[in-house]
């Protein structure tokens, strides 16, 4: 069971503006709230807000797959933060293929891309300038997967477009660093959210056995809490991580093997 940590330091993010995208629900809506206990103002975006949405953000309905969707959002979000200083590109999302990697359509690739890797360098563009205004010590965290490491056939366009955020978030750590604005990627394993119940549960009717089973066998013993995510944007948003950036992390409860 996640054991909840010491509450948060409630002015650590005092004065930050922050930009979540896919807080609706799942791992981003405990990023949003994990920000807003540390003190920062947060705008949130998804197609649907949910009872999970955390209520003292400021929601924007949109669809960030597209890039007149992420110009129309990222311009609402300016306008109501005044600029922006950290940005969690979190949204995404994957839809399981059982027939073979040949079986998976193009427009399902070019989907997987869209909204998996592309969203994320289309929120960076809109958003720089803003970043760069606000000086060194903005942060810009991306939401990979543990399956950009260990892609499985069902997922291999996801694994792709995950696989792919990995290198642009090195390439623009180098970039940004002398502006003193820090990126680091987070590579969940199995986190229980809404999203992920869907996926597992398709493999799990697939292979006739419990959605418990699928998330079974995790290291350190349960699968991951939305919060084990949130803490580590939550370090990775503040001075505490000042000299980290162009890291990928993994936070799989010891999932993954050595690669
Ligand atoms: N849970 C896991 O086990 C796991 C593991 C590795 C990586 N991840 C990654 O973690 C991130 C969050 O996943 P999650 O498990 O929390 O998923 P989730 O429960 O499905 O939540 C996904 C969020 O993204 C939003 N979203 C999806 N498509 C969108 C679109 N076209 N436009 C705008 N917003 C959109 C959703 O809202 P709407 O659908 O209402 O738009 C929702 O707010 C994703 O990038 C996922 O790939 C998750």
């Amino acid at each position: 069971m996640f054991r909840t940590p010491s509450p948060a330091d409630p002015t650590e993010l005092t004065g930050k503006r922050a930009f979540v995208t896919g807080g609706s629900r799942g791992i981003g809506a405990a990023i949003v709230q994990r920000l807003l206990d540390g003190g920062a103002t947060v705008v949130t975006t998804a197609r649907t807000a949910t009872d999970e949405t955390p209520k003292a953000a400021t929601f924007i309905q949109g669809d960030i797959s597209t890039l007149a969707g992420v110009l129309e959002l990222t311009a609402a979000a300016l306008d109501q933060l005044g600029g922006v200083d950290i940005v969690v590109n979190n949204a995404g999302a994957a839809r399981t293929h059982l027939g073979g990697i040949s079986s998976i359509p193009d427009e399902e690739w070019l989907d997987a891309l869209d909204l998996n890797y592309l969203s994320a360098i289309r929120v960076t563009n809109a958003l720089l300038p803003a970043l760069r205004e606000a000086g060194a010590g903005g942060a810009i965290i991306n939401i990979s997967s543990a399956a950009a490491l260990m892609p499985v056939p069902p997922l291999a366009h996801y694994g792709a477009a995950k696989a792919a955020l990995n290198a642009y978030g090195k390439a623009l750590a180098t970039e940004l660093a002398p502006a003193g604005i820090r990126v680091a990627t987070l590579l969940p394993g199995h986190v229980i959210t809404p999203g992920a119940d869907v996926i597992n549960q398709t493999f799990a009717d697939a292979m006739d056995v419990s959605l418990a089973d699928i998330t079974a066998g995790v290291p350190l013993g349960r699968p991951g809490d939305p919060r084990d995510i949130a803490e580590a944007v939550a370090y990775l948003a503040s001075d505490r991580a000042q000299w980290v950036t162009g890291v990928t992390l993994t936070i799989d409860g010891g999932q993954l093997p050595i690669i």
